[in-house]
């Protein structure tokens, strides 16, 4: 054999392996081989026990009277807030001097705002992640805070009180909401992924937000997309957003990596044997828990995870935020390099035997 058609077979093997790295490395997705199925396959928690979404069987909540949510510095206008197609969804960080925080309520202490991003359907009959007696809403926004005794989402990834996740439902209007103009407007700019741009007029938190805060139902989940990490504290507000069909149009439009993301929602999991809770808030009720227990313990195995969940998780990997999906991209470009050098040095070592 000549020592050009050893090369050659060195290089087909090189470029076979890189082939089968960048497939094990393809990111999820909501269809077929990639979809939400298949996902436990690579990520051991998304077939967990405490999965999201869920339905809220209305039937079956247990009435609580919660003390009061308290929402920090929601009413700031950020120093710049930027809007990125992440090929998943669109996601929006806002740069803060100081990130709005979420305490009370069912939550043990405080939690730092960190990104916000939307899901939903082809049509306006599915879309939302959780649904109401089995009723889905075209639109979500999650809202992802994390505790602020940790020093990062990712951190906070390792925990199982480590997220909180306040979620929106919508319903179609035929009257534009005025502080969604911006952002629906400049999805149009951001149709590829990757692309992302900036606002030019800032809104704050609570311009997003509903009219009442008061009405939520509450229970203990995980991430909607992997890892599905079990850590979610789980906070949906039960009065929609009002928006108008163009606007949702404007979603529908946007394309990921493999065509239009049509659709960017997990079908519903599970509820087994956790318990999702009404809040009632005190003012209506007289009956109710007063003062007794005022935060159920809503995460049944509350104590911060040992080293046995910490395998469960994969940090570093596509989560529903996007520094985990930069962590991502990194990790993966790096075994591929490496796997590049090693090839690289098996040519050279062939090369120099002739
Ligand atoms: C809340 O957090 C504190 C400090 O981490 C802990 O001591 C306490 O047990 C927690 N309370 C509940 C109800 O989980
Ligand atoms: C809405 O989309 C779903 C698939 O996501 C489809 O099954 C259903 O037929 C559609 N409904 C309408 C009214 O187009
Ligand atoms: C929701 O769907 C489940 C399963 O199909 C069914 O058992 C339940 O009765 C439905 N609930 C309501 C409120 O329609
Ligand atoms: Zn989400």
């Amino acid at each position: 054999m000549t020592k050009m058609s050893k090369l050659n077979q060195l290089s087909t093997f090189c470029v076979a392996i890189t082939v089968i790295l960048t497939a094990n490395c393809q990111d999820f997705g909501y269809d077929g081989a990639f979809g939400p199925k298949h996902w436990g396959e690579q990520y051991n928690s998304c077939d967990g026990k405490k999965q999201s979404p869920i339905n809220i069987d209305l039937s079956h909540v247990t009435k609580w009277s919660f003390p009061p949510l308290i929402f920090d510095r929601f009413d700031m206008f950020p120093e710049s807030t930027e809007i990125k197609n992440n090929g998943h969804t669109v996601i929006v960080t806002m740069n803060f001097q100081e990130a709005p925080k979420i305490s009370g309520g069912p939550l043990n202490g405080s939690y730092k705002f960190s990104q916000f991003h939307f899901h939903w359907g082809e049509n306006d009959t599915f879309g939302s992640e959780d649904t109401i007696d089995n009723q889905s809403f075209p639109v979500e926004l999650h809202m992802v805070f994390f505790h602020s005794k940790y020093d990062s989402f990712s951190e906070a990834l390792h925990y199982n009180n480590g997220l909180t996740v306040l979620a929106f439902f919508y319903y179609v209007e035929g009257e534009a909401n005025k502080n969604y103009k911006e952002l629906t407007k400049l999805l149009r700019t951001i149709t590829e992924p990757m692309q992302q741009t900036l606002f030019r007029t800032p809104i704050t938190m609570f311009d997003l937000m509903s009219s009442n805060l008061n009405k939520y139902y509450t229970y203990f989940g995980s991430l909607t997309t992997p890892p599905c990490s079990e850590v979610v504290t789980w906070i949906d507000f039960a009065v929609p957003i009002p928006i108008t069909p163009i606007q949702i149009q404007d979603f529908r439009a946007l394309n990921g990596y493999h065509g239009p993301i049509g659709h960017n929602f997990r079908p519903v999991q599970p509820l087994n044997d956790r318990t999702v809770f009404e809040n009632v808030p005190l003012s209506e009720t007289n009956t109710l828990n007063q003062g007794k227990h005022p935060i159920p313990n809503i995460n049944t195995n509350d104590i911060d995870m040992d080293s046995e969940e910490d395998e469960e998780i994969v940090p570093g990997s596509i989560g529903d935020i996007e520094p985990v999906f930069k962590d991502y991209r990194k990790e993966n470009t790096a075994s591929i390099t490496s796997i590049g050098n090693i090839c690289l040095a098996l040519t050279l070592i062939a090369a120099s035997l002739f």
